[in-house]
C-alpha cells in the first residue's frame, strides 16, 4: 500500500515543525513501520538531527533525506518514495506562501501545524488555514490538524488555547509541554522514547499524539511497540 504522507507546516519558524516531525517519525519507526523523513527546509535541521546520532549501534530510527533542492517540485520527488515506505513525513520550511509547502500539501494526507499558544503564533495560523483551503479542491483527501506545542499552564496560554479551539482547523487533544527532553533529542540524534526515565512524560506525549494522528489517518488500531 502507498505510504501515508504527513506534512508538518507553519509559516512561523521555531514553532516546533522539525521537533514534531522527527519525534513522530522516529517513534513510528521504533514501533516497526517503514518511515522516511523528507527534509524540505534548506536549513537542513532534520538531516542534522539524524546525523547527530554518532553511535553506529543506535542510529536515528527513521531514514532522513534532503529534498530541499526540489523546491516547488518536492511533491514529484517525494512521490518516488511512496511505494517503499509506510509513512512519509515532510518537514517544511517556514513561510506559508512558499511553493514548497503548497507542493508538499498536494500529495499529503495530513497537514499538521504545531502552534505555540502565544499571540504572535496565533496570528500565523490564518495563513495555514488559507493554504490548506487552497489545496483541498485539488487534493480532496487532505486533512489538517493543529498540535499545541510548548504548552504551559499560564493565563496567556489558556486564552490562546480558547482562540485555537474556535479556529477553523481541529485541534488534537494531545499537547506537547515545554520540556528539555525535546531539545536533547536533537542533540543526541534520537527520539524522547530513547532517553529513559527523564524523558518519560515527553515520550508519553509523543506516543499519545502519534496514536491520535494514526486514527485521523485511519491506520487502524495503533500498534504500540
Ligand atoms: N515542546 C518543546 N519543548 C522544548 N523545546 C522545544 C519544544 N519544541 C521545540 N523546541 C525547541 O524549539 C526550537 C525550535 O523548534 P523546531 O522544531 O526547530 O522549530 P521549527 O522547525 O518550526 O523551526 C528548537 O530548539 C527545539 O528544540
Ligand atoms: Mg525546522
Amino acid at each position: 500500500m502507498a505510504a501515508k504522507i504527513i506534512t508538518v507546516a507553519n509559516q512561523k519558524g521555531g514553532a516546533g515543525k522539525t521537533t514534531c516531525c522527527l519525534q513522530l517519525a522516529g517513534t513510528l519507526a521504533r514501533r516497526g513501520s517503514r518511515v522516511l523523513v523528507i527534509d524540505a527546509d534548506p536549513q537542513g535541521t532534520a538531516v542534522r538531527w539524524a546525523a547527530s546520532a554518532t553511535d553506529d549501534d543506535h542510529p536515528f530510527p527513521a531514514r532522513v533525506v534532503s529534498l530541499s533542492a526540489a523546491g516547488g517540485k518536492v511533491h514529484r520527488e517525494a512521490k518516488k518514495f511512496v511505494e517503499d515506505y509506510d509513512f512519509l513525513f515532510l518537514d517544511g520550511p517556514p513561510g506559508m506562501d512558499s511553493t514548497v509547502s503548497y507542493s508538499a500539501l498536494l500529495i499529503s494526507d495530513l497537514a499538521l501545524m504545531p502552534v505555540i499558544p502565544s499571540p504572535a503564533d496565533l496570528w500565523a495560523t490564518t495563513g495555514f488555514q488559507k493554504l490548506v483551503e487552497s489545496v483541498q479542491p485539488i487534493n480532496e483527501s487532505l486533512q489538517a490538524r493543529i498540535v499545541v506545542n510548548m504548552s504551559q499552564h499560564t493565563t496567556l496560554a489558556r486564552s490562546a488555547l480558547e482562540v485555537l479551539e474556535n479556529f477553523g482547523i481541529p485541534l488534537l487533544h494531545t499537547r506537547l509541554g515545554l520540556r528539555t527532553a525535546y531539545r536533547q533529542s536533537a542533540a543526541w540524534g534520537c527520539v524522547v522514547g530513547d532517553q529513559g526515565q527523564e524523558a518519560k512524560i515527553a515520550a508519553t506525549e509523543i506516543n499519545a499524539l502519534l496514536d491520535e494522528i494514526l486514527v485521523v489517518l485511519e491506520c487502524g488500531s495503533p500498534n504500540r511497540g
